[in-house]
């Protein structure tokens, strides 16, 4: 009896023990556990002070020259750039932050009800001056990456949408599916005010993004890549809020780069600002629009890339070492909206682009991009010369172009994913 009984309780452990290992999957050894907190260490640096968030992030306030772009072997002596060396006259021209505004067709003014843009952390604080505000890297996002050296990275199966390449199979492999506006030439900058939302993703490793791309490079494994805009992430955040973010990447998305801060690179200025920080008020079907303008530069003295959120607000810059063809000029600039589709039941999922709605549904509906403009040669912020569409499935997610006197070259773009059309 007492043996019996030994036994059952042995096979309760048993079991116990391989449920418990697989569901702690690739994480559980401790090799692996030294290795997650080698990297929390090296990613979140000893904080001046430390803000709580009300969705839940931790805002780190870091001595601006103790944070991560310096870990960068090429960075290791870099002198800070407070600002940028040259700023051509048209770097301020805009006084819109986040504008809620009112419907374009209707001749309405711009920017009826401005609004400042809140990230809700500055609820709860600010950081002082000669520090950044760095969202603070948690275990758990760790162990959502699918190993700690590809945390903050996109996958390495990502492209970016090849408008050029006709063979959409080809682009369609991985589930990334774009609709953007382009323009190819040389160019040392790009300009947009994207509106902001809230698309539902549906899987957890699916994200809904909505950004501006600066491309050098060819499409092969030397592509250099500048981008900036919003994204809903669950995977790298842990939630679905609509979040600001860059990346960047010197040899297409393989070793290196990363999204916001999570690697070494981009080098911040500014203390108001937290890169990969949830972005307040949200645009609302038929409701109030809210969208942000995001800059992205050249400055041709240290060939420094720099960026420029809402009105006059630098984040910092991309130093130019650590490109290849972007230490010279950009080649192609893209603009619109990516998912990925990851087909989880056979069909396409559900997960939105933009506002979820098709472009033709237009202003309150649809999400845009207004005022896409480039600069050029001769460093000047001018209307894109030719600008083309492209999308990979025009019955999951479409663009539509179009201009005029208020908003520029502009185009809506999105989609809802899954529907009779895009089964
Ligand atoms: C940084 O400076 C040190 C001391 O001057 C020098 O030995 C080192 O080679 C420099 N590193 C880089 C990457 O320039
Ligand atoms: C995010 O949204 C998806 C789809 O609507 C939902 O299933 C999931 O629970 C949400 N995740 C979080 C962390 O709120």
């Amino acid at each position: 009896m007492k043996l019996l009984s030994f036994f059952v309780v042995l096979m309760f452990f048993t079991t116990a023990a391989r449920f418990c290992h697989a569901t702690r999957s690739r994480f559980s050894g401790s090799r692996e556990k030294v290795e997650v907190m080698k990297h929390l260490n090296r990613l979140n640096k000893p904080p001046v002070q430390s803000i709580k968030s009300p969705d839940g992030d931790i805002i780190d306030c870091v001595h601006i020259s103790n944070q991560p772009a310096f870990d960068h072997p090429f960075l290791k002596n870099h002198t800070i750039q407070t600002r940028p060396n040259y700023r051509p006259n048209w770097i301020n021209d805009d006084n819109i932050k986040v504008s809620s505004i009112k419907d374009p067709s209707k001749h309405e003014s711009l920017s009826e009800k401005q609004e400042t843009i809140t990230q809700l952390w500055q609820l709860n604080g600010k950081c002082s001056k000669g520090t950044i505000p760095i969202r603070r890297t948690k275990k758990e996002d760790i162990l959502r990456a699918s190993s700690v050296k590809r945390y903050g990275k996109k996958s390495s199966f990502s492209t970016v949408a090849q408008p050029s390449s006709i063979d959409p199979d080809i682009i369609n492999q991985n589930g990334h599916q774009h609709a953007i506006a382009y323009t190819e030439g040389q160019f040392y900058g790009a300009k947009a005010t994207m509106n902001v939302w809230n698309p539902k993703v549906e899987q957890s490793n699916e994200f809904s993004l909505s950004q501006i791309w600066i491309l050098g490079g060819s499409f092969a494994s030397d592509l250099n890549s500048i981008e900036a805009g919003w994204q809903v992430s669950p995977d790298l955040y842990g939630d679905n809020n609509t979040r600001l973010f860059t990346y960047w990447t010197s040899d297409a998305y393989e070793a290196t780069g990363c999204y916001n801060l999570m690697c070494s690179g981009f080098i911040q200025t500014n203390n108001e600002i937290a890169i990969g920080g949830s972005i307040s008020p949200l645009s609302q079907f038929h409701g109030s629009q809210y969208d942000i303008t995001i800059l992205i530069w050249k400055d041709p003295e240290e060939g420094n890339w720099w960026m420029q959120f809402g009105n006059g607000k630098v984040l910092g810059y991309w130093p130019a070492k650590l490109f290849s063809y972007l230490a010279d000029s950009a080649s192609l600039i893209e603009w619109g909206g990516e998912v990925v589709n990851t087909a989880s039941n056979g069909q396409h999922t559900t997960t939105q682009m933009g506002s979820g709605q098709f472009p033709d549904e237009g202003f309150s509906k649809a999400s845009y991009f207004r005022n896409i403009q480039v600069v050029d040669e001769s460093n000047s912020l001018k209307n894109p010369k030719d600008i083309n569409t492209f999308t990979e499935q025009p019955n999951c997610y479409d663009v539509q172009m179009a201009s005029n006197s208020n908003w520029g070259s502009h185009f809506y773009y999105g989609g809802p994913g899954q529907n009779p059309n895009c089964p």
